[in-house]
């Protein structure tokens, strides 16, 4: 008899992990009434460690490094095996609109090259040569070559055909409680509904408000890869779509608050608008909001808080970047051994979790 698995919650991350597990011969039942529906559905798809890297936060970046080197591999497999291609972008460009950001975009280049990883700074000439819609507030860029996005909403949608390839049973209905499950192990994979089944997991919602953009005839085009800035000390991001651009992300602590509001949109559209001038002219197609399952120390929670149980969950601000690492921790868990390189998100970092 195959060992058995259930993986409650169905996110990029639960959904990873059940195709990893049923590749690995687990036979998997995943729990969610709507699957891919979360913070997964809301999500942006930068796939970008080094440029959210700074000092003193070495195992984010480690971490985030990890999996940034499986993507392409992970990727790979998901846009054979659904048929889709999913990658938008293939770098990311971090642009300082004032002196004090272009301090920070050296701080960061520095730092982020002394833990043996690449990345150029690039003058306002060089920014405006390779993405000329860019704004001429710009004064300095830092870019991560190799740094990934992905059109999150065609990544769920081939996990969701790799899973049901792979023979994972899927199950729509939210659990309440892990006792009524009965399969040899069980992962927690629930994002901001996790502490709900295991409770004391320090997992808390941070909501984040998106556009998603559509372009129309005539309409500057996209950048061509992820921009990334920082606008009256908010964080922005525009990153490209096969028809147009993500812009993202608010971000509030209001609770499980999902609606969105005017005054999250019209800071989006603003800061947006300091980045790229004529992004107005695009056609605003949907705004929506989503829950990020954040921790204490923005760091995830991977590991086993009992015999039979292991958490996956506060991914925070990383979900989609952190999902190929995950699985392969989380995977090495249920197989009774460890990632090394998921260490630093070790669960029992926070004490009195496992019982
Ligand atoms: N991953 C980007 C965000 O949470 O806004």
């Amino acid at each position: 008899m195959p060992r058995s698995v259930s993986v409650v919650g169905g996110g990029v991350i639960g959904l990873s992990i059940a195709w990893r597990a049923a590749r690995s011969g687990w036979s998997v039942r995943l729990y969610d009434p709507s699957i891919g529906s979360g913070a997964s559905w809301a999500a942006g798809g930068m796939i970008a460690p080094l440029s959210e890297g700074w000092p003193g936060e070495e195992s984010a970046l480690e971490l985030g490094s990890a999996s940034l080197d499986r993507w392409p591999e992970f990727g790979k497999e998901l846009e054979v095996g659904a048929g889709v291609d999913l990658f938008t972008s293939e770098s990311s460009l971090t642009v300082a609109l004032d002196g004090a950001d272009a301090e920070d975009l050296r701080t960061i280049a520095e730092w982020v090259g002394g833990q043996g990883r690449d990345m150029q700074i690039l003058s306002r000439t060089e920014v405006r040569e390779l993405e000329p819609m860019l704004g001429r507030g710009v004064r300095l860029g830092l870019l991560a070559i190799g740094e990934l996005a992905v059109d999150n909403r065609l990544l769920l949608h081939a996990l969701r055909q790799c899973v049901v390839d792979a023979g994972v049973e899927c199950i729509a209905r939210a659990v309440q409680s892990l006792e009524g499950l009965e399969t040899d192990q069980i992962v927690v994979t629930a994002g901001v509904a996790s502490p709900s089944v295991w409770p004391g997991l320090p997992v808390r919602p941070v909501k984040g408000e998106i556009l998603r953009l559509r372009s129309r005839p005539g309409v500057a085009p996209a950048p061509g890869r992820t921009v990334r800035g920082s606008v009256h000390g908010r964080p922005v991001y525009l990153v490209p779509r096969a028809d147009g651009i993500v812009v993202g992300a608010t971000q509030y602590e209001s609770g499980n608050d999902t609606q969105v509001t005017l005054a999250g949109v019209r800071d989006l559209i603003a800061d947006a608008e300091a980045l790229m001038p004529t992004i107005g002219e695009y056609e605003l197609h949907e705004v929506s909001a989503g829950l990020r399952p954040m921790t204490p120390d923005n760091l995830p929670l991977i590991g086993r808080v009992s015999d039979r149980i292991v958490v996956a969950t506060g991914h925070g601000r990383g979900g989609i970047l952190l999902a190929p690492v995950t699985a392969e921790a989380t995977l090495a868990l249920l197989e009774g051994s460890a990632l090394a390189e998921a260490k630093a998100a070790d669960v029992r970092r926070f004490e009195k979790l496992a019982r």
